[in-house]
Parts: C-alpha cells; structure tokens; sequence
C-alpha cells in the first residue's frame, strides 16, 4: 500500500425524497457504502456524503396532493431515509438535502458562470399546458393513447406497450394527469445550456475517468449522435430555485439534483475543519471524487454534470460507476409478488448483514443487472456467512474459553496456512477498489474452505479428550481464531456488525487492513458469543406476504403507509351516474340491481348492498357517484360493472353519496 492516504470523496445518486426505499435503491447504497468502508479501513482519508433529492413537479405534486408543503413532505421522507440507511449500515458522513442554501449559493454561481462565459441562452418553446391548474406539464404528467399503436392510457414521452418514444403533443386524446382536462399547447422561454460545445472537453475528461466499457460505450453512441443543449429551466409554479433576475422561472430539478453532492460536502465542511471545500471541488488538487450511480441516470453524470462542472470552473469528477438494476427472482419487482420489497420491510424480518453479504457475492463493475433470487439468498448466506466463515470461529472459541481461559497460544502450529489468507490481501484489496466485489467474496469464502479442512483434519474435539495432545488443541485453535480474524478484517467493509461483535470477542477497539497481516498471539480473547444466527426462510415469507399486504391498493406508499399516492388516487375514475332503474335481486337479501346512466359513458349495471336503507323507487332518478373503471365483476346474480360510493356501516344505516344539482351524468368527480 502508498504511504500517503489518498484524500477521496465519494457520493451516492440523491434519492427522491417522494417514497419509501426499497431492495432496488439498497444495491446502490451497500455498494458505496462497502468501497468506502473500504477505503477508511485501508487508512485513506474517504468522505462520504449523500443528501435527499427534494425538488421538482413529481414531488410539488404529491405534496399539494397530501395537503403539505414540499418542505414537509421531503423533510418527512428524508427522516425515514436516515434511519433506514443507518439501519442497514450504511455510514454517511453526511447527509443533507438539495432544498438547501448550501445548494442554491452553489447552483447559481455555476449558473452564473456559465452565463458569463455565453453558454446560456434563451428560447422560446411549445409545451402541454394545463390551463384548469395554471401550469405546464411535464411529459410523464400528460397521458393519452399511443399514436403508434393505439395503446389507451400512456404517459406523454414513450409507449410502455410498443416502447416508440414521442412528445405529448403526439398523443391521441391526451390528458393532463393533475385536473383530467385537455392541455392545450403554450409557449414560454427557456434557459438553455450549450452542452453542444462541449463534447471535445468531455471526450477529453472520458479518457481520464477510467469509465467501465459499457459506460464508455453509452457515451460514444451519445457522441456520435451529437450533444443536444439542455433545457435547464421551468416555469412557475415548480419546486426548486428561482432564476435570478427572473419572477417565474425555476432551474430544472436535474439541474440542481448533483449539485447536492459539492453542496452537502459544504455542509459538512463548516462542522469538519480538516476537510476543505475548494481542494475537494476546485481544480488543481490532489483529491479524488467518484459518483456511484444507476445505469439509468448516466446521461445527467456523465455528460451534464462534468460539462456544468468545467464550464464553471469547478474540478470534474475522477470517475463515475455505475451499476445495473436489480430483479427480484429474475423478475421486475412487483407489487403483487411481494417482490416489490422496502428497505423497512426487509430490516423489520432480516438481519441488514445478510442482504450486504448477498448483494456483494454478486456485485461486480459492470451496468449488468443483478438478482436477488430469494432461495439462493437463504442458501448463499447460510452456506458462506454461517456454515462457512463463523463456523471457523465456533469451532475453536469454545475450546479456548472452557479449557484455556479464554487464552490463546503463543505461536501458530500452521505458519504456511496463514500465510496463504495473510498473502491474499492485495488480491483481495484490488477486488475491493475496482467493486469486484463478487471476485473477493469468492476468494475471501475459498480461504475460509481452507480454514475448515483444517479444522476437519486437526479434529480438535478429539484430541481434547486426550489430555497430552492439550496444548496441540490450544494451537489448532489459536490458529482457526486467527485465520478467521483475518477473514474477518477483510471482510469488514461488507458486514461492519459482525465485525465488530468479532472484535468485542477479541477484545479489540478497532482494526485496520493490514492487521490480517499479522497474527494475535498469547494473549486473552472474551468469551464467544454467537455472531450471526442462520436465515429463516419463514421470515423471508413473511417479509414477501408483509410486502404484499403493506402495498395493496398503495403503489407508492408514503412515509408511514397512511397515505396512497397522487397516482393510485388518479386512476380512479369517479363519475357522476342517474339511477335509471333500481330493480330487485332475487335470491338477494342485501342488493339491488342498478341501472345507471352514466352520460358519455353509456348505461352499466351495477348492484348495490343498499336494499334495507331505500325503497326502490326512492332510487329512481337520484344522483350517485359512481368507481366508473372498477374490473366488472361477476357476481351469483350477474355481472356488476362498477361501485356506486356511499357512506355508514350497512345495513339500514348506509347512505349514498348525493351530488347537488347541477351535476350531471358521465361529469368527472374531482
Ligand atoms: O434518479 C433519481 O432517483 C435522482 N433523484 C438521482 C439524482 S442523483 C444526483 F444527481 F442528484
Ligand atoms: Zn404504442
């Protein structure tokens, strides 16, 4: 290893501050969080920060929806964030938000540079635009039917059936998602960003970035078919900042979004006075500064933000890493498999050491997918972490404590056998800097197999009953322990808890890489407790049926699961309907047969448990609300085409919801 730390600072894509974590986000966060560990273990100076991505419509949306400010709403979810990151091991050394002044001073000042410096301009542009909410719409806030293959209810950019992309103005029959009207076109003026000049630059800081191949290969396929300027402001109303010197214009959330990463660091600057923001950010400084982030989001890391960075005169980032998506049993996550699992849902059943471990024996450099197939996570972690790597330890610390007093040898019987774990340290080390993390689990796992034969050979619970082979038992253990406190240390950046139970049973405070290299000897270790019990597959059930449960009829829970989402809320389609008949069911205690007029919609049948509370011509010509787009249906009596809304506990005391004149059949309930 050099002799100088290296002075690194390492950052993790800004989760939206709009919805729970889940299994998905964790592969990126445990990814960091190891490479750091890593790193501070290795005796670097490595900083760590992260923040919540708090602005933009999606969330100024929810918010109003909920009846909050986007102050609260994100404050809310970042509170939730925190706890989960920490419960999961994963150690910030800080971690702030983008509605930040720490990140307004830092937008505008590039913004301001980049300005000076003529890479900032105006024009005017056509967008969709909801006149009944007063606001432009964001492609994916207007949906309509494909206008390739005539797929009903898509989002404005691209088609989830065919997958052509277009823009809203495309769509057949669009509509805007916030108030269910028709947008209208409308033009306003943009801020734009010339990354068109910008490809040499980036090309240039390409070959210094040391991007992994398929990363590279993305950028070239963008470069080939040449930078488009950026569109980097939006009009009012909008969660974020304002544009100085303009009343109504915002910087684009993906504007400020990284620069939360320079403006946590900020943050963290004024508590730590041995970090300095500008050898860190500006130019010219022996410092390192990687960007862990999804496949998904490589255009922003690997075009925008490195241009935005140069143009104004800040330090572009050393490199960028990205990593692939996660599949849950080869599959998508889903909601209705309980595949669709959240960080708190997962800690609520499993031990945070498990998913680490898993996720890092199959975690690799590259933009490929991985999956979380969960037979093999129970029978990976049980095999390798249990049976394999804490065995070692069970064996021999109950020997040492009973018989020795806890007291280990002062020499290994098996120098050769420890040489071979101390010998794979840079081996080891290498998998870890460039996240070959799969490669040093398999290497870490093969010494621990090692470790075990041993063990088998030695028989220690044998010669322990034959009281001249006692002190032979002392150093086949001594030697176990030590193999395993080696494995241990290595494997500190992945499984931090068990590490430091390891550590309390050693009666050590902290350890370093390069403390595998040498063995403890003779001296007097705690008493052993177990480190890390096996997975229940039980409690990976429950976890998949709590999954189900927490999100049926919630797709996008919010902080505590009282709340549905804008969306789930939206695609209800609430009409106002005529009773045009009200018949009785026979054989029905409970119903009746409605017919409802639903205006443009048509007639549908529905039945309705209203039989003891109304006469049936008491129903004729009333006015209801209606769930106009529930699934039909079938019923013992027929098939019932929607639900008509109505309020009480049942029976006499039910009472259908009365509009007031006016409201006339097919009218959209708001
Ligand atoms: O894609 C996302 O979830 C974004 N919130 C990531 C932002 S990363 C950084 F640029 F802020
Ligand atoms: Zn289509």
């Amino acid at each position: 290893m050099s002799s100088e730390p290296r002075k690194i600072l390492v950052t993790s894509a800004l989760p939206y501050a709009n919805g729970p974590l889940h299994m998905g986000h964790m592969v990126e966060y445990l990814q960091t969080d190891i490479w750091v560990r890593f790193q501070k273990l290795r005796g670097h100076k490595c900083t760590y920060v992260c923040a919540s991505d708090s602005h933009g419509t999606p969330i100024m949306i929810k918010a109003r929806a909920l009846g909050i400010t986007p102050e609260e709403l994100t404050q809310r979810f970042s509170e939730e964030f925190v706890r989960d990151f920490a419960d999961f091991g994963v150690e910030f050394d800080n971690y702030h938000t983008t509605h930040s002044p720490e990140n307004e001073a830092l937008t505008v000042e590039m913004f301001e540079a980049l300005r000076e410096r003529g890479d900032i301009y105006t024009k005017t542009i056509e967008q969709a635009y909801d006149e009944k909410e007063g606001m432009f719409l964001p492609d994916r806030f207007v949906r309509g039917t494909c206008p390739f293959c005539e797929t009903p209810d898509q989002y404005g950019d691209a088609c989830e059936n065919c997958s052509k992309t277009y823009t809203p103005a495309d769509l057949i029959d669009p509509i805007s998602v916030i108030s269910g009207t028709t947008p209208v076109r409308r033009e306003s003026e943009h801020y734009f960003f010339k990354l068109s000049d910008y490809a040499d630059r980036l090309k240039t800081w390409m070959d210094g970035a040391k991007l992994d191949r398929n990363v590279a290969a993305k950028l070239n396929e963008w470069f080939e078919s040449g930078l488009i300027d950026w569109d980097i402001s939006r009009d009012a109303p909008y969660f974020g900042f304002r544009i100085p010197g303009t009343e109504d214009k915002y910087f684009y959330v993906w504007l400020d979004a990284p620069v939360g990463y320079p403006a946590s660091f900020r943050n963290l600057c004024e508590r730590r006075d041995d970090l300095d923001f500008d050898e860190y950010w500006r130019p010219g400084h022996d410092t390192e500064v990687f960007h862990f982030i999804g496949k998904d989001i490589m255009y922003f890391h690997t075009l925008f933000w490195p241009a935005v960075l140069a143009g104004s005169g800040f330090r572009t980032p050393t490199s960028v890493f990205a990593h692939g998506f996660l599949t849950v049993d080869g599959q998508k996550m889903s909601k209705a498999r309980g595949t669709f699992i959240k960080a708190r849902t997962y800690l609520d059943n499993l031990d945070p050491n498990y998913l680490r471990y898993y996720y890092a024996a199959k975690l690799g450099p590259t933009i490929e997918d991985i999956d979380l197939n969960l037979d093999d996570f129970i029978a990976r972690v049980n095999s390798d972490l249990v049976g394999k790597l804490v065995n070692i330890a069970s064996r021999c610390a109950g020997f040492i404590g009973k018989r020795f007093g806890g007291q280990l040898a002062d020499e290994l019987p098996e120098p050769a056998l420890f040489e071979r774990v101390r010998g794979a340290s840079e081996k080891i080390a290498e998998h870890y800097e460039k996240r070959e993390y799969s490669k040093a689990m398999r290497l870490i796992m093969s010494l621990a197999d090692e470790a075990n034969r041993y063990i088998d050979e030695q028989k220690p619970w044998v010669m322990i009953k034959d009281e001249s082979q006692i002190d032979t038992v002392q150093r086949v253990c001594t030697q176990g322990i030590n193999l395993f406190r080696s494995l241990m240390i290595y494997l500190t950046p992945v499984i931090p808890e068990v590490a430091g139970r390891t550590r309390d049973f050693l009666g050590v405070d902290m350890w370093r890489w390069e403390d595998a290299q040498t063995p403890m000897l003779g001296v007097t270790v705690n008493k052993f407790k177990p480190l890390l019990t096996r997975v229940e597959k039980d409690k990976v059930e429950k976890m998949v049926e709590e999954s189900k449960e927490s999100l049926a009829g919630a797709a996008d829970v919010a902080a505590d699961d009282e709340y549905i989402s804008i969306d789930d809320f939206m695609n209800v389609d609430l009409r106002i309907a005529r009773i045009a008949k009200a018949e009785p069911v026979e054989g029905a205690d409970k119903l009746v047969a409605l017919t409802l007029d639903i205006g443009e919609l048509g007639e549908r049948q529905v039945f309705a448990g209203i039989k003891a509370a109304y006469a049936l011509d008491e129903l004729v010509d009333r006015k209801v609300v209606v769930v106009a787009n529930l699934a039909p249906r079938k019923m013992r009596f027929g098939v019932s085409e929607g639900m008509v809304l109505a309020a009480g506990p049942g029976g006499e005391d039910i009472f259908l919801l009365s509009p007031d004149d006016g409201a006339e059949p097919g009218m959209r309930v708001k």
